[in-house]
């Protein structure tokens, strides 16, 4: 089932860029993205010390800005982390929670993930809720229960209404970064499945329309075979989207597979009326 109307695209810029270079990428990836139609929705995260020049250099109808994390309170005596009121000032669209690196590296929980989610959406923004199995529970076979917990207890306390301002992204630890394999298109299509319907448990009337994308080794070889599989509604890419050229030319390829995708489900759905 198709949930949204706009193909989902963008990119975490982890710890890579600089302001400077911030700038410069996404004022090159603005302007070569210029002609693309409606149909994209085009996202960007940069480093926070770069997200007050970046949203001051690009315009949020085109590139949506997020941030890479989120601490949950709105103030307190937590040195070194950033409050959602913080963040408020900074006119962002979106908070990314739960990336594998925040969640393997830094030992992020779930039920921390969970008070960031609700903080997030209770704070105006989207929350894009990374979710992924790692490679040993991949081979204990417990991919699937991993992925469920992962969605239970994230989106704990959520209601239906919050869907709207939800996005989950698809990311097993084990296709991410410099040694990760990335997923096979069925594998993934696999998963998405699962999160749906975990999702449909947790939202019976709304969690359809939440997006899922997938992340982890997404590349100009295979974005097009991803993006035509049923369940995956958009990409959310790392490497293969940090040149602005590369990254619109993935864009390019990917847009009309997935154009062709919806047209042929609606006229499946209309057939089926
Ligand atoms: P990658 O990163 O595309 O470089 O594997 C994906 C991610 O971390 O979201």
């Amino acid at each position: 089932m198709m949930t949204n109307n706009k193909l989902l695209i963008g990119t975490n810029l982890k710890m890579y860029k600089n302001i400077r270079e911030t700038v410069s990428y996404l004022t090159d990836l603005q302007e070569v993205t210029a002609d693309l139609c409606d149909d994209l929705l085009l996202f960007v995260i940069p480093s926070y010390t770069a997200l007050p020049a970046s949203s001051a250099a690009v315009d949020q109808a085109r590139i949506r800005l997020g941030a890479q994390n989120m601490n949950w309170e709105e103030n307190g005596q937590f040195t070194g982390e950033i409050s959602p009121l913080m963040l408020q000032e900074l006119d962002l669209k979106i908070v990314e929670i739960g990336h594998s690196e925040r969640r393997h590296t830094f030992r992020e929980t779930d039920i921390e993930e969970n008070r960031k989610v609700v903080s997030a959406i209770n704070h105006g923004f989207i929350a894009l809720l990374c979710v992924g199995e790692t490679g040993d529970e991949k081979e204990l076979g417990v991919g699937d229960e991993r992925l469920r917990q992962q969605l239970k207890i994230g989106l704990h306390g959520l209601n239906e209404a919050d869907c709207k301002s939800l996005w989950v992204a698809y990311e097993p630890v084990w296709a991410i970064g410099v040694n990760g394999v990335p997923a096979s298109s069925g594998y993934a299509d696999a998963k998405h499945r699962v999160i749906r319907e975990a999702l449909l448990q947790i939202f019976p009337h709304e969690g359809h329309n939440v997006p899922i994308l997938y992340g982890g080794s997404v590349n100009s070889g295979n974005a097009c075979e991803l993006i035509s599989q049923p369940a995956i509604d958009g990409l959310f890419i790392g490497r293969s989207a940090w040149v602005a050229s590369e990254f619109n030319a993935l864009i390019r390829e990917v847009l009309p597979v997935w154009q062709h995708k919806v047209h042929e489900t609606s006229n499946r759905e209309k057939r089926t009326l």
